[in-house]
């Protein structure tokens, strides 16, 4: 699985118009235990609700879940961002992506995301969904950006009341569009 994620993303859209030799190199890679507190950081810095490390450890532990870092190719030791997410029941179900501040805007999330995806389809699962806070308008855009559509609106889904779209990406295509 390493070789197929090692898919050069530095700077914005690098994989798709050469790489800038002078920014580090992010490639994704499979969390381990020894990821967690990083993670964790991020956590806690980026979400409303953070996930704490019993429930990443959690993660790691499940088979169907699927806990991806991006990390530095030169040290492995700055961690950019993570996706998880199940390939459970015939169906991918993002549960987690984020990408740290100064990392933003690079592409990363739609990277690991593109990845993801690649795997569901080489599973032959061919529907992605994920939940988001409808007041969460850089992720909507992500993902109605790469073809994710609303399919539910979930009254009062999060702790604090707030409403969340349902949204899926179908890959019946057999080749990914974005
Ligand atoms: C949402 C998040 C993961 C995006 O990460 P990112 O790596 O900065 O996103 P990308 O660089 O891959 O952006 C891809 C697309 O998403 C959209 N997007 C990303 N950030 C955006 C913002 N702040 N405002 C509007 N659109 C945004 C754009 O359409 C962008 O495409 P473009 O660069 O061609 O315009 C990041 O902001 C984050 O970690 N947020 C906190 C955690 C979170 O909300 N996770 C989602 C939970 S459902």
């Amino acid at each position: 699985m390493m070789s197929d994620l090692k898919n050069c993303c530095t700077s914005s859209r690098c994989y798709e118009s050469g790489a800038d030799m002078s920014q580090p190199i992010f490639s994704i890679r499979p969390a381990t235990d020894e990821d967690i507190s990083e993670i964790v950081k991020i956590e806690n810095a980026v979400h409303l609700a953070p996930w704490t490390a019993e429930h990443v450890k959690a993660e790691l532990e499940k088979p169907y879940s699927h806990v991806w870092i991006m990390t530095d190719d030169e040290t492995d030791s700055k961690l950019a961002g993570y996706i998880v997410f199940w390939l459970f029941m015939g169906e991918c179900q993002i549960l987690n992506v984020a990408v740290d501040l100064p990392y933003r805007g690079l592409g990363y999330a739609k990277h690991m995301i593109r990845q993801a995806a690649n795997l569901t389809a080489r599973e032959g699962i061919q529907k992605i969904t994920l939940e988001v806070r409808k007041s969460n308008q850089a992720a909507i855009a992500l993902y109605q950006g790469m073809n994710f559509v609303i399919t539910q609106i979930r009254k009062s889904f999060y702790s604090n009341g707030e409403d969340a779209y349902f949204m899926t990406l179908s890959l019946k295509d057999d080749e990914l569009r974005f």
